[in-house]
């Protein structure tokens, strides 16, 4: 905020307050004509106004009101860049990295300013730091069949998986659905807490230029044909013929990077479970367009601890069955 506007709102809170004060000050004193209780001459459906002075309890709560927002006004921050004697902040604005909240933590601290959020996960770490901890120290496949464990993966993935997964993890078109056993990029322990950790980029050429509008749509017939699906043979020849630059990534068979321990995540194209969609024009538009899906990258954000028990819950969702079995 410039001077100008800071000095233009403090202004203008002020000026404000200062009338509402005269205001009242004026109303208290007895400027007209009529004495006291009497008539002021004004009858509205034979109602009678009468000179009556505003009642005490009403004023002087008016006085406590103004004495308040003075302390208030003097202490907390509002007006203009007018940070308040407390320093006070419910939490760092305008931030636009970790790198830039870590560092506004520090220069908050530094300069002795209290912001709220700041010091609320101060005790939300030491409080539940040393539980995230104990959960730490265990194996993966331990947490996973284990309630409580369960129950924290939980709450972690509701407030920051479920926007892109869903709720029941299932993810939605672009997001890939977690509880089967369908994986870009590995359903192990480790594969999923290095996705969880490091996150992924997927990264699928566009092919409209190289393959041309009827190589499309012979591409998307055979894509199509990999999954069983009825299609113009014809069609799916031709599209096969140039699987070839398709195979580096989701391998010769078209059965994804997984299969053919590539690194890429690209899809299985044979087992119709579709992350872009199925349909004809769904897979056009994936050829035509390339995608890039991204999963977020968690390990500034939620720390090791966090994300282990996350691993935990996101591999007992697609390992439903218990451990005996
Ligand atoms: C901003 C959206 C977004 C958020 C939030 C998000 N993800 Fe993802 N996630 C994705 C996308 C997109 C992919 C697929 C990346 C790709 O297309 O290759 C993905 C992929 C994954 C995968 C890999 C799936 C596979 O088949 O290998 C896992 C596991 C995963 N997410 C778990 C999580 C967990 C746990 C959280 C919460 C900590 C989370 N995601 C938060 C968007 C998100
Ligand atoms: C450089 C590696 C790479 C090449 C080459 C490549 N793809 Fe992909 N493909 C991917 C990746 C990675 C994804 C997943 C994109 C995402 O998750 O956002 C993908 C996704 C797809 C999908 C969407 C699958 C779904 O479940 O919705 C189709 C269809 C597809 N590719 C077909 C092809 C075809 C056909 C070719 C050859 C013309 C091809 N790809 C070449 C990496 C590649």
């Amino acid at each position: 905020m410039t001077s100008f506007w800071s000095g233009w709102i403090i202004v203008l809170t002020l000026a404000c307050l200062v009338v509402c004060f005269g205001l009242l000050v004026w109303n208290l004193k007895n400027y007209t004509h009529v004495e006291e209780g009497e008539s002021m001459g004004h009858t509205f459906d034979g109602i009678e106004e009468l000179n009556n002075p505003l009642p005490k309890w009403w004023t002087y709560m008016f006085f406590v009101v103004f004495i308040w927002s003075a302390i208030y006004l003097i202490f907390m921050p509002g007006m203009g860049t007018w940070e308040g004697l407390f320093k006070w902040t419910s939490s760092n604005q305008g931030i636009k990295s970790l790198a830039e909240s870590a560092q506004a933590v520090e220069t908050n601290r530094a300069e002795g300013k209290y912001v709220q959020l700041d010091v609320e996960n101060v005790k939300a770490e030491e409080r539940f730091g040393p539980v995230f901890e104990q959960f730490a120290k265990r194996d993966i496949l331990d947490l996973a069949y284990d309630t409580d464990a369960l129950k924290v993966g939980q709450r972690l993935f509701i407030q920051n998986c479920s926007q892109c997964h869903g709720s029941d993890a299932r993810g939605q078109t672009g997001f890939p659905d977690l509880t089967d056993k369908d994986w870009l990029y590995g359903g192990t322990p480790a594969q999923i807490k290095e996705t969880l950790l490091y996150g992924r980029k997927a990264a699928m050429p566009p092919w409209g230029a190289a393959l041309g509008e009827d190589g499309v749509k012979h591409m998307t017939a055979y894509v199509l044909s990999l999954s069983g699906r009825k299609v113009n043979d014809k069609d799916a020849a031709a599209g096969k013929a140039k699987f070839a630059m398709c195979a580096a990534c989701h391998g010769m068979d078209g059965k994804g990077s997984l299969a053919n321990n590539l690194p890429m995540g690209a899809p299985d194209l044979t087992d119709n479970i579709w992350l872009y969609g199925g349909s004809a024009g769904a897979i056009e538009a994936t050829l035509e367009n390339g995608r890039n899906g991204v999963m977020p990258a968690w390990k500034d954000i939620l720390g090791e601890d966090k994300v282990h028990i996350l691993t935990a819950y996101v591999y007992r969702l697609s390992n439903p069955e218990s451990k005996e079995n």
